[in-house]
């Protein structure tokens, strides 16, 4: 195919907003799948994508199209991940297209993800075409939302494309514009040396690692042995082929052209998004710019409910990792918890899919103590030399205060829309989490805040609260800024005088008491009565901040409560022992499972 035929795009847009279903109805017009073959959300592959309607890994499929000119063309969809915890893939995978088609539901209108991906599409110089969906709805304002795009995102709209991805309408008017409106592939040379873009892998059961490409220049060919240019790592090409979206051979891909390689390679671990692939020899001498490995930003420790499980656990763990670059996990041990992992994530989506598969797939049950971000701690230095820097992945490894010069944390630019009438709530809650507001205008009827936010404020609960004052009506978006220094401690929460070191976390100064107080108080809600008086303490250093007191149970209420009917008492008997699974016995306190999430969570 001349590359005047191909055209290489993504579909940009807020969750919800149709995505998917568009992709469906390019692929069942162009006779891409046969009519038997079509299934809902094609696409999404991962049942868990499915019922939470996200798309987390990126996928492509190869569609053939007449054009109105009578001309065959060759059109590439990439789909990408449409959540911010992927930001990274999203921006490479942009980089392997020359367009998107930029999906805004008619009647929502623009919302917070829209912004963050199509801002990401511009800056790798896309050609955007709008396009309005689910205009069969009677609430479908189409004029007020191509108004808002060109308000808000800056780019033309006033011949954006009304479709129903629903009933088919206006279809066939997207086929056209992506022939007529996106620009083909620049010119790359078929003869020379190979570079290619990776734009994704993933393991499949029979053939080992699949790795999506992108020629830019060059040719690939079945059989050759190829390099990549970060990792250093070679192979040979065992198979060839184009999505469409089943795989299907070809013997070559040259420039412009999108596929799928597979070549023995055991684990996704070793391809790495963003990496140009050349061949062993001859091949090209730069590699393609802007490669960076995504890095995990938020840890957390996974602890199995059940200790006999850990092995369990590890296998898991070691089976998702392989398929997963992003997620890192050493093991750690914890008084309170026993033998587990701390895990990093690219952001918390990521850490509620990974928690969610290893509970589902591998039916193991977990405790997961509060999420963390990575601090910054600086040494203090002898004698003029240079500071030394830790990276903190776990409150609990806190070095000795007395020795700590400073203590940088990570900040996040967010993004939030919102409808007026919550603003005020949203205000409130960003300026809790120590936000500092940089900027507040209006689209149409809707407010854009965006923030400066210490991304550890953000972590825990911040999208639930968000959700809840805003009855759901909210978007977020977030971007890391970098790293700034503030007042940080390390707060230590200790129930019958020991230290719970699963609670421990990292605060600011001036936070710590009402956040100890308030997790003190959570505390002495969850942890159930014992025989005897269990202080709970938090404690920054050796000061305690905060106090609470659960009083011993009394016998006779025991006596009263298992009293009399004996099925009765069996029955609380199976209750309690079932109860009891789910708790942790630390020294002589049990502490329920929930109270670790629970106590951790700000309301
Ligand atoms: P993510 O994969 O979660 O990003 O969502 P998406 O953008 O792919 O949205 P999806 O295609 O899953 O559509 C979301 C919902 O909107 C589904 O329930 C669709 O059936 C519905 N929907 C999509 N297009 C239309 C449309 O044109 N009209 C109507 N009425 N509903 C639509």
């Amino acid at each position: 195919t001349p590359l005047s035929q191909i055209r290489n795009f993504s579909i940009v847009a807020h969750i919800d907003h149709g995505k998917s279903t568009l992709a469906d109805r390019l692929i069942q017009l162009t006779n891409t799948v046969a009519e038997r073959d079509m299934k809902a959300q094609l696409l999404d592959a991962m049942d868990i994508e499915r019922e939470r309607g996200i798309t987390i890994k990126a996928n492509t499929v190869r569609i053939d199209y007449t054009a109105k000119d009578g001309l065959h063309y060759v059109l590439n969809l990439i789909d990408t991940p449409g959540h911010v915890d992927f930001a990274y893939e999203v921006s490479r995978s942009m980089r392997a297209v020359e367009g998107s088609l930029l999906v805004v539901d008619a009647t929502q209108g623009v919302e917070a993800q829209t912004l963050a991906n199509v801002y990401t599409a511009i800056d790798a110089d896309h050609e955007i075409v709008p396009v309005l969906n689910k205009i069969d709805l009677p609430a479908a304002e189409p004029d007020r939302v191509k108004e808002q795009i060109e308000d808000v995102i800056g780019i033309e709209a006033h011949d954006a494309i009304e479709i129903s991805a629903k009933t088919g309408l206006g279809i066939p008017d997207v086929l056209e514009a992506i022939v007529t409106r996106l620009p083909s592939p620049e010119g790359g040379d078929p003869d020379a040396p190979l570079k290619a873009m990776l734009v994704d892998s993933w393991y499949d059961p029979y053939l080992g690692v699949v790795v999506l490409i992108r020629v830019m220049d060059g040719t690939i060919r079945k059989g050759d042995q190829i390099k990549m240019m970060q990792t250093g790592a070679k192979y040979g090409v065992d198979k060839l082929g184009v999505f469409r979206p089943a795989m299907e051979d070809v013997k070559s891909l040259g420039p412009g052209e999108i596929g799928f390689f597979t070549g023995s390679i055991k684990q996704v671990r070793d391809t790495k998004v963003g990496d140009t692939i050349t061949t062993e020899k001859k091949g090209c001498e730069d590699p393609l710019p802007g490669f960076k490995p995504s890095v995990p930003v938020v840890f957390c420790g996974l602890f199995p409910v059940d200790s006999s499980e850990f092995e369990d656990l590890r296998d898991a763990i070691e089976k998702l990792a392989l398929n997963d670059a992003s997620f890192s996990y050493e093991m750690e041990t914890s008084a309170a918890l026993g033998f587990g992992f701390r895990c990093g994530f690219l952001g918390l989506l990521h850490l509620e899919v990974i928690r969610d598969r290893i509970e589902r797939e591998y039916g193991i049950e977990l405790i997961t103590t509060a999420p963390s971000v990575v601090y910054h701690v600086y040494m203090k230095a002898k004698d003029g030399a240079d500071l030394e820097l830790i990276e903190l992945h776990n409150p609990a490894d806190m070095p000795d205060p007395s020795k700590v010069d400073h203590i940088e944390e990570p900040r996040i630019k967010a993004t939030i829309l919102v409808p007026d009438e919550y603003l005020g709530d949203v205000l409130k809650l960003c300026q809790d989490r120590r936000g500092i507001q940089l900027d507040l205008t209006y689209a149409g009827p809707r407010a854009m805040v965006v923030y400066d936010l210490p991304l550890n404020e953000v972590v825990f609960d911040f999208y639930d609260r968000l959700k809840s004052v805003t009855k759901g009506y909210a978007s977020f978006d977030y971007q890391m800024e970098g790293y700034r220094e503030d007042n940080l401690v390390k707060m230590q929460v200790l129930v019958n005088d020991e230290p719970v070191d699963a609670l421990s976390m990292m605060v600011h100064r001036d936070r710590a008491e009402q956040r100890g107080r308030a997790m003190c108080e959570k505390l002495k809600d969850l942890i159930p009565r014992h025989m005897f008086k269990i202080p709970i303490q938090a404690a920054i250093g050796g000061k305690v901040i905060a106090r609470e007191t659960l009083s011993a149970l009394r016998k006779d209420v025991t006596a009263k409560c298992y009293g009399g009917d004996a099925t009765r008492k069996k029955k609380l008997l199976e209750k309690q022992k079932a109860g009891k699974k789910k708790m942790r016995q630390f020294g002589k306190v049990d502490i329920p499972q929930e109270a670790f999430i629970s106590a951790l969570k700000m309301d």
